[in-house]
């Protein structure tokens, strides 16, 4: 068989009006939000995108996750071209196996549904069985499997997360895509959902892209660390080493985060 990464990205481009309007959208008022980003993600790695706000992660991860259309270049899943696949049905095989988890996504949580039901639903969209699923993806995440029953008013925001993660891990995607997931915790229930996300990972074999401003915070999960500034990408950790940045840019991300680390 091929060797191949489980996802390649080459050259994607993305451009934004720079106005608001729509009716003013021509190049000249256009920026690339993204340029030119090319990276690799070999399955079961985590892989840390990092970079000040407003230098295109999101960017890079709804495009990956196709929620955007990429204004140039390649994104291949698996050895697949997905780069031009467009609407529910050509999407379904593809997004059973990424799946991704926001900031907001425990926040959003349907509030009508049980946590049993908001769990089991990705299950029930690939007709899979999903007797004791719910159960199962509770205890998984650190939460008691009786809550199943209980709807997401009912949770702290650190839980309402963890739901959000058992949601997206129960299909047992093969790449889990995180946007600043833990970003709106407190330091401490931040700290428990990294040491869970490196857990799922290990144990599932799940490949992870973890997205942060935080470079202290990517570096707890993930080995490589590729840095984006402006839309490109400026270089790729190993380490917080600042004898390893050759960047000015990453020695000053890596630097902010030495003042003020634990
Ligand atoms: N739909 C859009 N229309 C116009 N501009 C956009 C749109 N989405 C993002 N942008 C712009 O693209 C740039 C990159 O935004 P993006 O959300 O990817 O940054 P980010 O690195 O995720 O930042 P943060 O750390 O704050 O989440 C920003 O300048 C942003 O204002
Ligand atoms: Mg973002």
């Amino acid at each position: 068989m091929d060797m191949c990464h489980l996802l390649e990205v080459k050259n994607l481009t993305k451009f934004f009006s720079k106005r608001l309007s729509h009716f003013a959208y021509a190049k000249k008022d256009s920026f690339a939000a993204v340029r030119d980003v090319s990276f690799s993600l070999d399955a079961g790695e985590a892989l840390g995108l990092v970079g000040e706000s407003g230098s295109g992660k999101t960017t890079v991860a709804n495009m990956l996750l196709k929620l955007i259309e990429p204004d140039g270049g390649q994104i291949l899943f698996g050895g697949e071209d997905i780069t031009r696949l467009r609407g529910y049905k050509d999407l379904y095989p593809v997004r059973r196996n990424i799946q991704a988890v926001f900031q907001n996504s425990g926040t959003s949580l349907d509030p009508h549904m049980t946590l049993g039901e908001i769990i089991t639903e990705p299950l029930k969209n690939y007709h899979l069985p999903t007797e004791g699923k719910a159960e199962e993806s509770l205890a998984l995440v650190g939460l008691p499997p009786e809550w199943a029953r209980r709807r997401p008013h009912q949770l702290s925001g650190g839980q309402r997360q963890r739901v959000s993660i058992a949601r997206a891990m129960v299909l047992k995607p093969s790449l889990l895509v995180l946007d600043e997931a833990t970003s709106n915790l407190d330091v401490i229930t931040a700290s428990q959902i990294i040491a869970l996300m490196r857990k799922l990972h290990e144990e599932n074999n799940t490949a992870i892209l973890f997205i942060s401003h935080d470079i202290s915070v990517v570096d707890r999960l993930c080995t490589r660390k590729v840095v984006m500034k402006d839309g490109m990408i400026v270089e790729t950790l190993r380490s917080l080493d600042l004898s390893e940045a050759r960047h000015p840019y990453t020695r000053r991300l890596i630097e902010s985060k030495m003042s003020v680390s634990l």
